[in-house]
Parts: structure tokens; C-alpha cells; sequence
């Protein structure tokens, strides 16, 4: 249910099973996957990521009360809380995502409105294409096109960053908001993260990005993930500065030797990460296929040696893919400790390279990846007309943009 006319239609009518009522506005966010840049994003460097056709929708109906309903149909299960009273469920439930979010807006001055919602993603759960980040980022959305008011999409994106470093407690960087909230139909994004700007970055033709999900567990990426962090802000430091980004690569080789061994590694691999972001951003646009390969590569022995995220499925992810025909390049996607691998694939050989790195990673592991040819997409926003379909478009929520006077901001809210 990927985008099929089906798809608003299951949730339709799974809200009107619930709540007896037709939802009045559909809401959606992005997944993500990076181009290049692991880990450069809480050390205030570069990162080229791409918005992914695999979403969030959550289509919902105001309230007269200040009770959030919400039901996933992706996991089955109910939430139901009060905005006055956001407390944090115990452990990672899907639930504080959007208490989270509810709580760091309201904080932040906005007026919250109470709804009942039906929530279905197509973003893998829990696969490094930032689930999380989808769910959040359209859930402010619900938010803010009920409440009538409208925030820029960087703030947006904060917020929600917010929402998920203090209430949800994962001290993850902008990477995953930014991208759910400022992407852009049709490109890549060369992101900034030291001052938050982002530059379009067109993929020449003849590029298809392909994610191969390993289906492994991430069991280890929350500790690790803190553990990788520490390193580089020990590294920044001895440098005497805030984020490793205002270390150069030579001043870092002329020190190196009297860092101690583990952080040497990891700040040698953000540096060096960091040059390959702004060299696979013009590789990418020229269609350069050479240096693609090249910087994949580095990335990917990096990423292996000296950051140390990768792990026996990403292994053997990796072989699979750069045996399959038509492969340009591959590399680790997202946090690491298993998840997704992201290919540049030739467009004409897409069907073959999927089927040889299904067989090639099956026979290396005995588990049955799933694979993806992926499309950059807009950030959050309404669900637009077309995805809806012709049972749909017609509705005035799908019509208007936030807070657009189609009458729906919600009258108790505070
Ligand atoms: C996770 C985090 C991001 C980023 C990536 C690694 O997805 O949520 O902030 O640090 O890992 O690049």
C-alpha cells in the first residue's frame, strides 16, 4: 500500500469504523534516506539527503475537546491522551511521537486543537529511514492546519527535533526533521547544519537511487549512537571548539597522533565525510559515475574502519549490491547498526539490480531484503489531491493550504 488508490480509501475507511465520521484533512511526511554524510549532523556539518516517496498520512478531524484519538494502522493500536495533561508513556511507545510534538508546540505558544486521526506509513518502522521523523513532522502538521496557523518549515523541523530529543529522549541531530519538512520535489538536498540552509541539488539523469533494507535489528543504535556522539564532541574539545565542523582536516592530521585512538577514528571519519559531502554533490549533478563509485566507497570503509557502524548485514548488503548489474555505487544509509543501504543504480537496469541483490543478499544471509527505487518528494504538507484521488480531491481540506480558510481551525483551541 504504497501510494495505491487503495491506500486513502483503507484508511477512510478505518476513521469512519472508528469514529463514525468522514476525516477533513489528510496530512503527510516524508521518510528519508542520505546521499552522503553519516553522522555530520550534530557535528554541525554537511549532509546530502533525499526526501523519499514513502510517507506519514494522517487523516484527521478536529475535536470540540482538547482529546487527541489516533489509531495506527500499521501497528494496530490506539493512543489516546489530552493536551492538558501530556505525560510520557513508559519506553519507546509510538505514542510520545505525537504527545512529544503536541508538548513542544504547545510550549512553544502555538494553539493545539484536539482530533481524532487514522495514521499509515510507508516508511519501513524502525529501518533508518526515519519513521520517527515522518510520524512527528506530520503530526505538527495535523496540529498546525487545525489550529489555522502556519510555521516555516525549518522551525517546524526543530521542534520536532525538539519533541524528539527531550520527550521522546533520542539525542538525534536535524537530519531526519529537516528533511521531512523542507524537502523538495524532484531533488536532493545539500544541508547545512551549522546554519540550517539547504541548496537544491539536481540528480543528473541517469541516476536511480535504490535502498536495500537488510531487515536486521537496531538493537544497539541508541547506545552506540550516544557513544559516537560523545566521541566527536571529546574530539571538539581538545580542538577547543563548539562542533567538529570548524576543524579543518589538516589542523585535525597535525594533532591526531595525541587524541586518544577511538576518537581519532571518529572525528577522522566526520572530516573526511564531511569533504566527500561536497564532492558527491557535484558528482551527483555532472553524473560523474566514476567518482560516485569512489566516494561511496570511502564512505562505506569508513564508515566501516573508523566509525565502526556497520555491521555482518550491511556486509553483506554491500556485496550483494555491488555484484548486481548496473550498481554505480553503494553505501550505508542512516545511523548504521544495520537498517538500509542506499545504491545509485543505472535507470535501465533497475528490475535486474533488484532481483540479483535479492537473491545475492538471501543466499549471504537466509533473510529476504526489501528493496526500493526511491523518488525526492516534497516535505510535510497537506496530502495533495492527486495521492487522494478522485473519491477524495474534492474535499476543501485537500484544497487549501494551512490555515487557509477553509474553516476548519479549531474554535477551543488554547
Ligand atoms: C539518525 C539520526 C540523524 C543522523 C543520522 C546519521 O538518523 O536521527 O540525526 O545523525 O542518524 O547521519
Amino acid at each position: 500500500m504504497n501510494g495505491q488508490p487503495e491506500r486513502p480509501a483503507r484508511i477512510a475507511a478505518a476513521f469512519r469504523s472508528r469514529f463514525g465520521a468522514e476525516p477533513l484533512v489528510w496530512c503527510r511526511a516524508p521518510g528519508r534516506v542520505d546521499l552522503m554524510g553519516s553522522h555530520t549532523d550534530y557535528n554541525l556539518g554537511c549532509v546530502l539527503t533525499l526526501p523519499i516517496d514513502r510517507d506519514t498520512w494522517i487523516a484527521a478531524r478536529p475535536r470540540p475537546d482538547r482529546i487527541v484519538q489516533a489509531h495506527s494502522l500499521n501497528l494496530d493500536a490506539d493512543t489516546r491522551f489530552d493536551l492538558d495533561a501530556l505525560a510520557r508513556a513508559p519506553g519507546r511507545a509510538w505514542c510520545n511521537y505525537l504527545r512529544g510534538v503536541a508538548s513542544v508546540l504547545r510550549a512553544d505558544g502555538q494553539s493545539l486543537c484536539g482530533f481524532d486521526a487514522v495514521l499509515h506509513s510507508t516508511v519501513p518502522l524502525g529501518g533508518g529511514l526515519s519513521s520517527s521523523a515522518a510520524l512527528e513532522c506530520a503530526t505538527a502538521t495535523v496540529f498546525e492546519t487545525l489550529g489555522g496557523w502556519s510555521l516555516d518549515p525549518v522551525r517546524k523541523a526543530r521542534l520536532c527535533q525538539q519533541a524528539e530529543n527531550e520527550f521522546v529522549g533520542v539525542n538525534c541531530g536535524i537530519l531526519d526533521q529537516y528533511t521531512a519538512c523542507a524537502g523538495r520535489a524532484g531533488c536532493a538536498l545539500l544541508l547545512d547544519c551549522r546554519d540550517l540552509s539547504a541548496q537544491p541539488v539536481q540528480l543528473a539523469r541517469g541516476l536511480q537511487v535504490v535502498i536495500g533494507d537488510t531487515r536486521s535489528k537496531r538493537e544497539l543504535a541508541g547506545s552506540e549512537y550516544g557513544q559516537r556522539r560523545a566521541h566527536c564532541e571529546a574530539g571538539a574539545r581538545q580542538f577547543g571548539v563548539k562542533a567538529l565542523r570548524e576543524v579543518s582536516l589538516d589542523r585535525f592530521r597535525q594533532h591526531e597522533s595525541a587524541l586518544p585512538a577511538d576518537v581519532a577514528k571518529r572525528c577522522r571519519f566526520i572530516l573526511e565525510e564531511d569533504e566527500r559531502v561536497l564532492r558527491m554533490a557535484e558528482a551527483l549533478t555532472r553524473g560523474d559515475t566514476e567518482a560516485i563509485g569512489r566516494l561511496c566507497t570511502a564512505s562505506f570503509d569508513g564508515a566501516r574502519r573508523l566509525y565502526e557502524i556497520t555491521t555482518p548485514a550491511m556486509h553483506a548488503m554491500r556485496d550483494a549490491m555491488l555484484q548486481a548489474p548496473g550498481v554505480l555505487g553503494a553505501r550505508q544509509a542512516g545511523a548504521g547498526f544495520g537498517g538500509c543501504l542506499v545504491a545509485f543504480v543505472d535507470p535501465g537496469a533497475v528490475d535486474a539490480f533488484t532481483a540479483a541483490v535479492r537473491r545475492g543478499y538471501q543466499d549471504r544471509t537466509g533473510t529476504v531484503p526489501e528493496l526500493y527505487p526511491v523518488h525526492a518528494v516534497a516535505g510535510a504538507g497537506r496530502v495533495d489531491g492527486a495521492m487522494l484521488g478522485s473519491g477524495w480531491s474534492s474535499r476543501p481540506s485537500v484544497e487549501a493550504g494551512p490555515g487557509g480558510g477553509d474553516g476548519l481551525p479549531c474554535q477551543t483551541a488554547t
